[in-house]
């Protein structure tokens, strides 16, 4: 097959479709593989950075960007160059709309935009994280419909879920397993081939529909267990138990154990949203899937338990939460990331705003942050100034904070991460 050749030579020109967290270090790495990789976004400014050698996630350095232009990866907002490319790929969002259910806008726009452009003999990849049944119903159907392409003939598809770990410096696209499920076997060999190009091991399955739902189970594992942390956190702090020094006695059982922490509430593009792809997807064969409610709900708590533990250390030192001025530490959605989706410092934020105190934010990372309507700019965290505020709820805990500082000053803190781990002084309550 003259397009298995194109990839296995290094010939093959690939366009990637969103440059997000999953897009931008995904055509990097096919950069220094293949000569021609085009990073598509209608996102005109993201593209402008992109071209300038800049970059806006934190996990890749400028630098990164300005080796991959060297070598010819090339940001564009013009759809042209999906009809010169022999792999699309596409990673765009998948967020779920105010009824809590999959918004498959992004995935149906760009694959509009494929469709003016796509010619024969062209494998395109769908690494949007969804429920079962989207690349058979939002790809290939399309392309078998609307352009009368057979598929194994005319064109390629299948599926494979990204991985990746934002902040997470051990595992990076290269060295993380890459699940792949063709729809056909000429697919099946294509995805093996390109795959193969830029991971160390990759894992096929036999259809994308099983690669979809590998990705669901392995996000919902993480969102389940984390509400069971939860739960055993909120009845710890019930019993005067400390929850991580359980925790940590707990994970030296050698086998059937894995640790998980409690939080302030989920956050993240992935953990909080992906739960819904699936509920929403087993309703369509009358089925309830239990677990993922009962997590929602249980993670969905967090938040306003942290501004009930914010309301409980004031009053202990007779102040009420109206009027008082509360310092959040970090609002990203987790450590070492600027990211702040889905964060729950937002809906803890808000909570607090509603009942009248003086809301106020540090992140190195996020330098400004919505909630409720207003629009924050974060307080400056060089020399932070603790003791100007009523109390300091750690929301997430960033390396290069000095928490020494924080704990010396007399400031009332809500540690919502384990950052004074298994330390006491009056005015520090711990999660
Ligand atoms: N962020 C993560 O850690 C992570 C991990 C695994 C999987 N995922 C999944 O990957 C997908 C992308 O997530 P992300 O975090 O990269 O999102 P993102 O918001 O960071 O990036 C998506 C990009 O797609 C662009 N875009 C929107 N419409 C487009 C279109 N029609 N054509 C081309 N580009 C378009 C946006 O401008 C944006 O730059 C989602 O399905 C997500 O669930 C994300």
């Amino acid at each position: 097959m003259k397009l298995l050749d194109k990839i296995q030579s290094n010939r093959a020109t690939l366009t990637v479709m969103g440059m997000g967290y999953v897009g931008l270090p995904l055509a990097l790495e096919f950069s220094k593989v293949f000569p021609k990789v085009h990073g598509f976004d209608p996102d005109q400014i993201k593209i402008k950075a992109l071209r300038q050698g800049r970059s806006y996630i934190r996990d890749i350095p400028p630098a990164a960007v300005r080796q991959g232009l060297i070598r010819g990866f090339r940001p564009v907002s013009d759809a042209k160059v999906l009809g010169a490319s022999d792999v699309i790929v596409i990673c765009v969002p998948t967020p779920l709309n105010e009824y809590k259910t999959p918004d498959m806008a992004y995935i149906r726009a760009a694959m509009q935009t494929v469709l003016k452009q796509v010619r024969k003999q062209t494998l395109v990849v769908l690494e949007s994280t969804t429920y079962p049944g989207s690349t058979d119903e939002e790809v290939i159907a399309c392309l078998e419909t609307q352009k009368n392409f057979k598929l194994g003939r005319d064109f390629y598809a299948g599926f494979s879920p990204e991985r990746i770990d934002p902040g997470n410096q051990k595992f990076m696209l290269k060295n993380t397993p890459k699940v792949i499920g063709g729809a056909e076997p000429q697919s099946q060999k294509l995805l093996q081939a390109l795959y193969a190009k830029v991971c160390d091991v990759v894992v096929p399955v036999s259809h994308p529909r099983t690669a979809e739902m590998t990705k669901l189970l392995e996000n919902i594992f993480r969102n389940v267990n984390i509400a069971l942390i939860n739960e055993f956190a909120l009845l710890c702090n019930r019993m005067d138990i400390d929850v991580w020094e359980v925790i940590e006695a707990a994970k030296t059982k050698p086998y059937g154990f894995m640790p998980f922490y409690p939080g302030p509430g989920l956050g993240g593009h992935c953990i909080p949203l992906d739960p819904f792809y699936l509920s929403h997807r087993a309703k369509k064969f009358g089925f309830i899937t239990r677990f993922i409610e009962l997590a929602g709900e249980v993670n969905d708590s967090m938040p306003s338990f942290m501004v009930t533990k914010v309301t409980y250390a004031l009053n202990s030192v007779s102040r009420s939460v109206r009027g008082s001025k509360i310092l959040v530490l970090g609002v990203a959605y987790k450590k070492d990331v600027n990211d702040a989706r889905e964060t729950s410092a937002r809906p803890i934020m808000a909570g607090l705003l509603k009942k009248g105190a003086r809301v106020f934010y540090a992140d190195p990372y996020i330098a400004r942050f919505s909630v409720a309507g207003q629009s924050l700019r974060s307080v400056s965290t060089r020399g932070l100034n603790y003791a100007g505020f009523d109390l300091v709820l750690v929301h997430t805990h960033h390396s290069g904070m000095d928490y020494e500082k924080l704990y010396r000053s007399k400031t009332l803190i809500v540690d919502t991460r384990n950052v004074f781990k298994g330390r006491k002084r009056r005015g520090l309550f711990r999660l």
